[in-house]
């Protein structure tokens, strides 16, 4: 989260004094703005504001038709939550390596593909692109599905198109550590008439039904689901979020740039599959050894950080999925059914070798679109400092 203030105060009063948090509502409909604003910020067709990113790559998996006996191809390096979204929708997650861009490698993914995978999950891993042009192809190829994960990329793009809008479906997430925030919040994006109305319906599924006309024209009868509705005062806070969004990307884009532009003769940089698109919250240090990165990221005053460190982000720390403790009852636990029995793959340390390397190499600094040009300045002499002691 990068800013928030007394816009988001007063759009919350309004709701407190309009006394109706529920989403369905007559008054200010603020979660219907929601949807509304996701729809024409990033030209899609349907959108549904929910509780959470997770919630998001659930209600997408699930609305897609991911099920037991299914593979989901999903990067070695992401948040945790998208490997358990594929194991909550009763499927199993297939590891792929990342490349050199940090993001997952479109090569790993053809060699991962299997007569049983059904999906893809290419994940915009620290607002980074995926090269979209190449998993699309491969996706075509193997008559897979795409869900992009762009719960770390709010309106990022690939090549002019938003990130979560170029594959069949696409989370993005509004938790506090987001680019932009309602406090917990996720969102579904989709062209797919037929993903929409079943994640309308996944993600309500008490409610749906009952509350308003919500689904007058839907062909999809309803089904139990889950109960992933958000309220009108998270939804108060992100319409404001939302219309921030545009203006912190191009502050966080023209730092970025200025830093690596004033830089770029003293580092090396990570490769991007579209610099223009990329969120810009990270400037990424490539170096020779993890013994180089480390030297840097604990020079004076650097404070870095290396994204082999970053825990529950690298695939190795998911312990639940590693162990194979899918649910906390067995017949409910998709690594001991039936139907996912040839499926199950032997989780281990080492079996991302390249991901752990790559990720031991770079050192990340955190981009601040409020930086003035004096203090950008600041920053870039004591990174040339400590490169050129290092
Ligand atoms: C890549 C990625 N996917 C999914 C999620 C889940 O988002 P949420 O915390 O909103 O459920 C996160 C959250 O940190 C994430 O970083």
């Amino acid at each position: 989260m990068y800013r928030i203030g007394k816009e988001e105060i007063d759009e919350i009063t309004k709701v407190i004094d309009a006394v109706d948090l529920f989403k369905i509502n007559n008054g200010l409909q603020e979660s219907k703005q929601v949807e509304t604003k996701l729809r024409e910020m990033f030209s899609v067709d349907y959108s549904v504001f929910m509780t959470s990113g997770h919630a998001a790559l659930t209600a997408a998996l699930v609305s897609m038709g991911i099920g037991p006996g299914d593979e989901v191809i999903v990067p070695a390096y992401t948040y945790i939550a998208t490997a358990m979204a594929v194991v909550l929708a009763g499927a199993i997650p297939v590891l792929a390596e990342i490349d050199d861009t940090l993001t997952v490698s479109p090569e790993d993914i053809e060699r991962k593909v299997s007569p049983n995978t059904k999906a893809i999950i290419p994940v915009h891993i620290q607002g980074f692109p995926c090269n979209m042009d190449r998993i699309m192809q491969i996706a075509k190829e193997h008559d897979l599905l795409v869900l992009e994960d762009a719960c770390q990329a709010d309106g990022g793009s690939f090549k002019d198109r938003r990130l979560g809008t170029i594959g069949d479906a696409g989370a993005l997430s509004f938790n506090y550590f987001k680019i932009i925030t309602c406090g917990e919040g996720g969102a579904l994006l989709t062209n797919n008439k037929k993903v929409f109305e079943r994640s309308m319906i996944y993600h309500d599924s008490s409610a749906v039904l009952f509350f308003g006309d919500q689904m007058n024209d839907f062909s999809t009868e309803g089904f139990c689901g889950s109960e992933y509705r958000s309220n009108e005062l998270c939804a108060a806070v992100l319409n404001v979020q939302l219309d921030r969004l545009d203006d912190i990307l191009s502050d966080l884009r023209r730092n970025k740039k200025y830093m690596m532009d004033q830089l770029n003769d003293v580092c090396r940089f990570i490769p991007s599959n579209d610099p223009d698109g990329d969120c810009s919250t990270t400037l990424a240090f490539l170096f020779e050894s993890e013994e180089a990165a480390r030297r840097f990221s604990t020079s004076k005053f650097i404070n870095g950080c290396l994204p082999i460190d970053t825990g529950k982000h690298i695939y190795k720390h998911w312990t639940p999925i590693m162990n194979k403790r899918g649910a906390l009852n067995p017949l409910m636990d998709p690594f001991r059914m039936e139907a996912n029995k040839h499926i199950v793959p032997d989780y281990n340390e080492n079996m991302c070798p390249i991901t752990l390397e790559k990720l031991s190499k770079v050192v990340y600094l955190n981009v601040n679109p409020d930086d003035t040009q004096d203090v950008l300045n600041k920053k870039i002499s004591i990174i040339k400092n400590a490169i050129l002691k290092g």
